[in-house]
C-alpha cells in the first residue's frame, strides 16, 4: 500500500491524536450505567445560559445562510462590554483553533517555542506539527517559573505560551508578576496568554484585564473562550486579541466562515447574561472551597486552583486506578497519565449535588484502598 504518512507535512505523524474525555453516552453504554456524571472536561455544569440558549434556538432558523464572516455583532459586543478594539480581535471555532492558527502562522523549523511543563497539550502538539523545537520549563511550586522562562528565551524563540490559570494544574500567575514579565520579553517573541479559565480566576486582588496590555506590549496575544464560564463548549467559539498586524495575519489564514452562525448568535447573547456568568463563577468559587475542605479532611493534597477544576495529588497512589473505580460508579474524572502525572486526578467542579456525589464516591473508594 502507498505510504501516505510519508506525504504528510511537517511533524504531523510525530504527534499522538488528542485524547478527549469520554462522553457520558459512551460510558453509559459500555458500563451499563444510567446515572453518569462527567467531571472531566471543565465544562459549565449549568449548561448554556438562558439568553445564549434563546439566541441560539432563534438563530437555527437561519442555518441555511452562511454566517457573517467578520462576526461584526460579536466584535461590537466585545467592544461595548470590555472596550476591546474590533480590529484587534480574531474569532475562532473555539480558542483551540486560534492557537493552531497562530502556530501555523509563526512557528516553523527555524524557531523554538517555550512553555511550562504540564501545559495544555495543544502547545507541544502544534510546536511539533510545525517542525519547531520545544523548550519545556519545569514548574516552580506547581506554577509557571517566569524567571526560568525568561532565561530560556533566545533569539530564535518565536512564541512563549502558557495558560493562566493553567490547565491541567489550575494555578495562576498574579497580574503584577505577569506585567513585570511582559516588560522583559524581547519583542520578536510573541507571548501567548491563554485565558480559557480567566473568569474563574477570582481572589487575585492584583487582577487586571490583560487584554488591555496589548496596547502597551505589541508582542502580547491573549486567547479567550466561550467554552467554559459561558457554557458554549459544544458550539465552538473563542477569540484572540493581539496587535492589528498579527490580527490581520490570523484573519487571512482562518477559513472565511470558521465560526458558525449559531455560535456567533449565542456568544453575542452570552455576553449580555451577567446573571448566568455570576451564577457560574459564584458556584465555582464556593464549590472549589468545598473540594479544598474535602481534600484536607481526607489527607489528600489539592493543588491550589484558580480555575473551574482541581488537581488532586494522590502522592504515590495510582490515580488511574482511582479514576477507573470512579468511572465504574458513574463518575467520570480525568487522570493525567497523558501528561505523565500518574498520581494526579483532575476533577472539573460541578454543581453542588454533582460534587457531593464525587465526594461520597471517592470516600467509599478511599476506605476500600486504605
Ligand atoms: C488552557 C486551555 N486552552 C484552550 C482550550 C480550548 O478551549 P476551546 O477550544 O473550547 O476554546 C482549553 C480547553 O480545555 C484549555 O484548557
Amino acid at each position: 500500500m502507498t505510504n501516505y504518512s510519508s506525504f504528510a507535512n511537517g511533524g504531523i505523524t510525530l504527534i499522538k491524536p488528542y485524547q478527549a474525555g469520554k462522553p457520558i453516552e459512551e460510558v453509559q453504554r459500555q458500563l451499563g450505567l444510567n446515572d453518569v456524571i462527567k467531571l472531566a472536561s471543565n465544562e459549565n455544569p449549568f449548561g448554556m445560559g438562558p439568553k445564549a440558549k434563546a439566541a441560539a434556538l432563534a438563530c437555527v432558523e437561519n442555518a441555511n445562510l452562511y454566517p457573517d464572516s467578520n462576526g461584526y455583532y460579536l466584535k461590537q459586543k466585545l467592544q461595548q462590554k470590555f472596550s476591546y478594539n474590533p480590529n484587534k480581535i480574531t474569532l475562532g471555532a473555539g480558542s483551540n483553533e486560534l492557537i493552531n492558527l497562530l502556530f501555523a502562522a509563526f512557528v516553523n523549523e527555524k524557531v523554538n517555542v517555550v512553555f511550562p511543563e504540564y501545559s495544555f497539550v495543544v502547545y507541544p502538539m502544534e510546536t511539533t506539527v510545525n517542525g519547531a523545537q520545544a523548550k519545556v520549563i519545569p514548574l516552580k511550586d506547581y506554577n509557571a517559573d517566569l524567571d526560568a522562562i525568561l532565561e530560556a528565551i533566545d533569539e530564535n524563540t518565536r512564541i512563549v505560551a502558557f495558560a493562566n490559570p493553567s490547565n491541567p494544574i489550575g494555578t495562576a500567575i498574579s497580574s503584577k508578576s505577569m506585567y513585570e514579565f511582559l516588560k522583559k520579553v524581547p519583542k520578536q517573541t510573541l507571548v501567548v496568554i491563554d485565558e480559557a479559565y480567566n473568569e474563574f480566576n477570582s481572589g487575585d486582588d492584583t487582577y487586571q484585564d490583560s487584554a488591555k496590555w496589548t496596547d502597551e506590549f505589541e508582542n502580547l496575544v491573549i486567547s479567550r473562550t466561550f467554552s467554559k464560564a459561558y457554557g458554549l463548549a459544544g458550539l465552538r467559539v473563542g477569540y484572540m486579541i493581539a496587535n492589528e498586524e498579527i490580527t490581520s495575519i490570523l484573519n487571512r489564514l482562518r477559513a472565511p466562515f470558521n465560526v458558525n452562525i449559531v455560535a456567533l448568535a449565542a456568544a453575542t447573547a452570552a455576553l449580555d447574561d451577567e446573571e448566568f456568568l455570576q451564577k457560574t463563577v459564584n458556584n465555582n468559587t464556593k464549590e472549589r472551597a468545598r473540594y479544598e475542605q474535602f481534600c484536607k479532611a481526607h489527607n489528600l493534597f489539592m493543588i491550589p486552583s484558580k480555575a473551574n477544576f482541581v488537581a488532586i495529588d494522590f502522592k504515590g497512589y495510582d490515580a488511574q486506578k482511582i479514576a477507573d473505580k470512579l468511572l465504574h460508579k458513574g463518575v467520570i474524572v480525568r487522570p493525567l497519565l497523558g501528561y505523565k502525572l500518574k498520581d494526579i486526578l483532575r476533577v472539573s467542579i460541578g454543581t453542588e449535588s454533582e460534587n457531593d456525589r464525587f465526594f461520597t464516591t471517592l470516600e467509599a473508594i478511599l476506605k476500600e484502598e486504605r
